[in-house]
């Protein structure tokens, strides 16, 4: 039909009686083009071929122009009416396709819901890495940051800078793991101290968590690698008071109440007086060593260009297996290196 009416187009002007007779085609030629089509697409190919830009019935409106006014209206408002009729022909056909195609889809998707499930465990956050949050935590509320610093230290802030003397026993080969003549694993976390203190300047609040090494065989309570927690106050007027203080709160934290808190005399050449604390669960008997502390030493002060007459310190270091084992009741650290399932899973 196009063809016909491309035709009578080109070769001489149009009747009215041809372009009514061409619109009829276009009708038959639009129930033709979209009986058959199967999806979206190929009814849009159709509606292209008679409405689009080059289509037979947009040929016929611009053959409009060859009718005389009076024809050009009549058949004008024909047209209209014709091309409003195809348009809600495509409406009610577009909306059945998509009808379908969502059926079809949802037949070819259904969910055998009877099959069993993909068994995903979930992972877990290690003991020793819960309670380190967990210390953490208890100090950043207390209003204490969080410094890290190297695994591999040398000797002069392992050592030298904590006032521990070249005979002291940690300088030991056979205790501590050397990696060259003056580098080594660091066997605490106390050159965090140090690393810190040089690079600020007093009020200083920090802890730091972290790994330790040491040249131990492996049994219920020893492990060649565990970790600390370091903490370290220099601000002016600071006393042992302070110190008790925190630890307390620490205690009460992480422990939660019904515990005491035993001071004994102890020994560290980076802290002067220095103590171990013991706690012990009210009405008990047995106390638990777990921490070393005490008050920064003159000499570590002035190590790091701090003048000890204008302020002091404190510091501790404690065990984070220890810690973990008093609050899980777990009696041999090596559980904590095995992975085993059984074991992590209880956390
Ligand atoms: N660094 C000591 C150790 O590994 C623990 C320690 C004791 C740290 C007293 C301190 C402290 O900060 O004041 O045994």
């Amino acid at each position: 039909m196009d063809a016909e009416f491309f035709h009578l187009r080109y070769t001489r002007a149009v009747t009215l009686v041809e372009l009514l007779r061409a619109a009829e085609g276009v009708w038959a030629q639009w129930e033709e083009v979209s009986q058959g089509v199967e999806d979206l697409e190929e009814l849009e190919a159709a509606r292209v071929r008679i409405l689009g830009r080059k289509g037979s019935l947009t040929q016929l409106f611009s053959a409009l122009r060859d009718l005389s006014p009076a024809e050009r209206a009549e058949a004008g408002k024909i047209l209209n009416d014709l091309k409003e009729r195809i348009e809600s022909s495509l409406v009610v056909k577009r909306e059945a396709l998509a009808k379908r195609t969502r059926e079809g889809r949802l037949a070819r998707e259904r969910y055998d819901f009877s099959l069993p499930g993909k068994w995903r465990p979930l992972g877990k956050l290690h003991p020793l890495t819960q309670v380190r949050l967990e210390i953490e935590e208890i100090f950043l509320r207390l209003g204490f940051d969080v410094a890290s610093g190297p695994e591999t230290e040398t000797e002069y802030y392992n050592f030298e800078a904590l006032n521990i003397g070249p005979d002291h026993p940690a300088r030991d080969e056979w205790d501590s793991f050397y990696l060259g003549d003056k580098v080594l694993l660091r066997t605490h976390t106390s050159p965090v101290q140090i690393r810190v203190m040089k690079e600020r300047q007093p009020p200083v609040r920090i802890i730091c968590p972290g790994r330790c090494y040491r040249r131990d065989n492996p049994d219920a309570t020893h492990s060649p690698v565990f970790h600390q927690v370091e903490l370290l106050w220099v601000e002016k007027g600071l006393t042992f008071a302070h110190l008790k203080w925190v630890i307390g709160e620490f205690v009460r934290a992480f422990f939660g109440p019904g515990y005491e808190m035993r001071f004994s005399a102890d020994f560290f050449p980076f802290t002067e007086p220095s103590a171990q604390v013991h706690i012990r669960k009210k009405g008990t008997e047995r106390w638990l060593e777990i921490m070393g502390a005490g008050m920064v030493h003159p000499r570590v002060l002035e190590e790091v260009g701090y003048d000890p007459k204008e302020v002091t310190g404190f510091a501790f270091g404690l065990g984070i297996e220890r810690m973990a084992m008093l609050r899980y009741g777990i009696e041999d650290i090596r559980l904590f290196w095995q992975n085993d399932l059984r074991f992590l899973s209880q956390f």
